[in-house]
């Protein structure tokens, strides 16, 4: 049953334009109703992705399910991924499901982390989803452990690094297991650089 007015994190890709005119690739996490009509964006104002969408206004999230690209976008290594034009400011990833171009109508900065409400200009269905895969869900988990692996105890961040581990072993294909092991590499990197 929808519970009307429920609100979920959508765990996405969002392109925005560079002040070069490039795109720019990020994962981030918007705050949707269930019927992806309600979209809220939470940049941190430290972020590139912030910067360009306060300067242009807009961008594209994207609908995946390429581990790899979720991999590469949170290590900054995704601005190369192809991609058609939207306008003037918008980048539709060829590897996307399904595509949202949006329109901030209200910012609020007070806060470290802005919020901006945002209203779907144009969207679009592309392939359908691959299906839900447990060790696509560890390499989303491995993501956000690396965003954040400045922060987060080192104990635990390995403790994460085992439980997700057994879910690739079971349920990986290739592509998972290289991304999943791009980000083992990346976070114990970041690790050994704190000692
Ligand atoms: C699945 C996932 C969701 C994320 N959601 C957000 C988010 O909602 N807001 C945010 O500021 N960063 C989020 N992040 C972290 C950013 O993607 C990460 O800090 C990124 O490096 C900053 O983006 P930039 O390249 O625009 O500077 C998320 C990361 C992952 C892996």
């Amino acid at each position: 049953m929808t519970v009307v007015g429920s609100r979920l994190i959508l765990e996405a890709i969002i392109t925005t334009c560079s002040h070069d005119d490039s795109m720019h690739v990020a994962p981030m996490g918007p705050e949707v109703d269930e019927r992806l009509e309600i979209w809220v964006l939470k940049p941190f104002q430290s972020s590139t992705t912030f910067s360009n969408l306060h300067r242009t206004g807009a961008c594209v999230v994207h609908v995946v399910d390429d581990s790899m690209l979720i991999a590469e976008a949170v290590l900054g290594r995704a601005n190369h991924y192809p991609a058609k034009r939207l306008g003037n400011h918008c980048f539709i990833l060829e590897a996307a499901c399904h595509w949202y171009a949006l329109q901030v109508v209200d910012w609020d900065t007070s806060q470290p982390r802005a919020v901006a409400r945002c209203e779907v200009n144009e969207r679009g269905v592309a392939r359908p989803f691959f299906g839900w895969n447990r060790a696509k869900h560890a390499v989303v988990e491995m993501a956000i452990l690396a965003s954040r692996v400045h922060i987060l105890e080192r104990a635990a961040i390995a403790n994460e690094i085992e439980r997700f581990r057994v879910w690739i072993d079971k349920t990986a294909g290739n592509r998972e297991r290289e991304a999943f092991e791009l980000l083992v590499q990346y976070i114990e990197r970041a690790n050994g650089s704190q000692q």
